[in-house]
């Protein structure tokens, strides 16, 4: 046996200011299955992960909830750990950003690039919240798009026509926290030297660290040059101040990447067999994989390297990216009830369905993969129930009767039990290669042939016959030996029923290599069922409760909560308005005169209302759940008439209709009671 290697992996850290999804479980357990094979194997590999702590998203969720962000981030960090050892992914250690080991590391990184040169300062120029007292990122500023004139756009593209632009092009430019027009301000920043390392990284990219999509994509970006990377962000921030420079920040992904080392750091303090600084010494020989998805590839490929690179230690061995997850072949929706939380489905269902249904689907690439919960159910109830478990519960059952529960010392189908032994090799090298849905594969044509021969001797028939019984036995104690092979193939994707089966088998825990060994004249425990099928009811149950999530969520704040970095949405509803401001909306009743499809727009219906003493154009972005515009006609709904007129470029948009509900085909015209005239006005 060659020496075990040295192994250190990581899942991207998520955010502390939101729930997990079962996208992000694609990441972790994907990560999951790949360190328990390496553990299976007897390789010392190490898992570490931490919750992403810092930045201005987090810094103002706090303040909204009236709490610290200590605390905030505290309270989700139980609520991610909780989540995640429900789903059985075994961290080494999950530790926080905001922890004294990641202080120390960044600034001493930092400290390193800065005095080999490779950190620029100059001053920038930026919108300034003057209420706030802050610097305002692109996303938390929001105006009329340059390009096509719709309001209420983010600070960096439009999301009606796509046009990308920099905050200081928006009309009318509002701060999204504070409502104020914010003001232009200079201020010094510090800027990473990235295209120091242009030479480095287009090796490094090509080395075989990444796979070819990911390299290929990278190449773009080194083709056209490497821009100098803004690392500071000015007070009020919640992270760590930069040495020497008070008032300065570390900009939140500065910090996040070296978070992996400060978690690692913090475990190796209460574990003697690691070494921090053996690890990630430039010659280490140890072997060091971020699995992260395609989101967040230039952090992770050029950035991260390079910083490594600068600051004199080793740089990653590879990087294993994957793709996103959708759910019925479609982006994970909240109305549809499919953006699904971690903590959602594990009310409903167990977390090593979903283990299984990921691995039978990912591959090396990174494609994304798609949670189709009809096959879900089918695939899950046909090759974990009625495959693997049961050739178990075929076999046990007669051996307890038969023969007191001692599995007798014959091998009934030696071809099978050889090619089970040398299917392994290949098995091993498709969980190397995270190629779970190959590993998936073999191991379920070896099931099914498994299950064929049983079939074939059918020891329920011979059961029934005289003198047979010695037969019976054989046949069954090869059948629970094939399972047990199974199991240890299986054992990284199901390590509980992995674990309820050592209970059943009487035995320790198994290892990769106990594949070369079979059971004999051994005693057995009591076989109780070692998984049920997925009840579609309970799936369905699901996605309803996430649809109440959503309600739920829009009561609590207003909008579902903003997730990912620096990423508040305008919450429209957080801010008191005086009494005066809502006497100032004119709302009244109107009567749809005629509602039509407008030539040229997607989602625009121009509608003709009867206020009372008018007529008034509308054009409203409700098509998508009314694709029948004329059956609006003749109904009575709600308008704000005393809006500013827009103009469009169909025409000018003279008020607005009111609705409720997520958008697409949830969208809910409101309406008076009957007998409500037009014009009428609310009081
Ligand atoms: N905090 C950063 C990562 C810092 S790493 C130094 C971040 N956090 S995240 O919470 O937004 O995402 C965590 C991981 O989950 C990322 O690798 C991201 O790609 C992955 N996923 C988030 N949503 C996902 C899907 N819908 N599908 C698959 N993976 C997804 O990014
Ligand atoms: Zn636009």
């Amino acid at each position: 046996m060659s020496e075990p290697r040295k192994i250190l992996v990581t899942s991207a850290l998520p955010y502390a200011n939101g729930s997990i999804h079962l996208g992000h479980m694609l990441e972790y357990i994907q990560t999951d299955m790949w360190v328990r094979f390496q553990k299976h194997r007897g390789n010392q590999c190490t898992y570490v992960c931490a919750d992403d702590a810092h930045g201005s998203a987090i810094m103002l969720r706090a303040e909204k909830e009236g709490i610290t962000p200590e605390q905030l981030i505290a309270n989700v960090q139980a609520e991610h750990s909780a989540d995640f050892a429900e789903f059985l992914v075994d961290f080494d250690n999950f530790h926080s950003t905001h922890a004294e080991e990641n202080r120390e590391l960044s600034s001493q990184i930092y400290l390193k690039l800065r005095d080999a040169g490779h950190i620029a300062t100059r001053s920038i120029t930026q919108y300034f919240d003057p209420e706030k007292k802050m610097f305002l990122a692109d996303r938390f500023i929001k105006g009329t798009c340059p390009k096509c004139g719709t309001e209420d756009q983010y600070g960096d593209n439009c999301e009606k026509c796509g046009a990308t632009y920099a905050p200081t092009d928006l009309k009318d430019p509002k701060s999204a926290i504070s409502g104020a027009t914010p003001v232009l301000k200079d201020s010094q920043h510090f800027f990473f030297k990235l295209p120091d390392f242009q030479q480095m990284l287009q090796e490094w990219t090509r080395s075989g660290t990444l796979q070819d999509a990911v390299a290929n994509k990278l190449a773009e970006w080194l083709d056209v040059g490497l821009q100098q990377w803004d690392i500071s962000r000015d007070a009020p921030y919640f992270g760590f101040e930069i040495p020497d420079e008070p008032g300065k920040y570390f900009y939140v992904w500065l910090d996040a990447p070296i978070g992996y080392m400060a978690s690692f750091k913090n475990l190796c303090a209460r574990r003697p067999d690691l070494d921090f600084d053996a690890f990630w010494a430039k010659d280490s020989t140890t072997e060091l994989y971020h699995f992260i998805g395609k989101d967040i590839v230039n952090f992770h490929a050029l950035f991260w390297p390079a910083m490594l690179e600068g600051a004199g230690y080793r740089k990653p061995t590879a990087i294993n990216v994957h793709g996103y997850l959708t759910v019925n072949g479609q982006k994970m929706s909240k109305s549809r009830g499919t953006f699904i939380k971690a903590r959602t489905y594990l009310d409903h269902l167990s977390p090593e369905y979903l283990r299984y249904y990921y691995a039978s689907k990912l591959g090396r690439g990174v494609d994304d993969l798609d949670l189709n919960l009809e096959d879900f159910v089918q695939k899950v109830n046909s090759d974990l129930v009625g495959k693997v478990v049961n050739i178990a519960s075929r076999c046990a059952g007669f051996i307890h009767k038969g023969n007191a529960g001692v599995l007798v010392a014959v091998d009934a189908a030696p071809e099978l039990t050889e090619a089970f032994l040398a299917a392994a090799p290949s098995i091993a090298e498709a969980y190397e290669a995270r190629d779970f849905s190959r590993a998936m594969r073999e191991i379920m044509g070896l099931a099914d042939r498994a299950n064929a021969w049983i079939a074939d001797k059918a020891p329920w028939s011979l059961n029934k016959q005289e003198g047979k019984q010695d037969e019976v036995q054989a046949i069954c104690a090869t059948g629970v030996n094939l399972f047990r092979q199974l199991v240890i193939f299986l054992k990284p994707v199901l390590p509980l029923l992995a674990a309820d089966a050592e209970a059943f088998l009487n035995v320790a825990p198994l290892t990769w290599n106990d594949h070369t060994t079979l059971l004999a004249d051994h005693q057995l425990n009591e076989f109780k069922p070692l998984m049920t099928r997925i009840d579609p009811v309970k799936v369905q149950a699901m996605t309803d409760a996430s649809k109440e999530d959503l309600v739920a969520s829009q009561t609590d704040t207003g909008t579902a909560a903003p997730q990912g970095n620096g990423e508040l949405a305008k919450d429209p509803l957080s801010a008191e308005i005086e009494f005066d401001a809502f006497a100032a909306v004119d709302l009244r009743v109107a009567l749809i005169l005629k509602a039509e499809a407008v030539e040229g727009a997607d989602k625009l219906l121009r509608l003709t209302l009867d206020i009372g003493d008018e007529q008034r154009n509308v054009f409203s972005g409700i098509k998508s759940a009314y694709p029948d515009p004329a059956k609006l006609e003749g109904r009575l709904t709600m308008m704000i008439a005393n809006l500013k007129p827009r103009k469009m470029r169909f025409g000018i948009s003279e008020g607005m209709v009111m609705a409720a509900g997520p958008g697409g085909e949830e969208i809910y015209l409101l309406s008076p009671d009957s007998g409500a005239k037009p014009g009428q006005r609310i009081k």
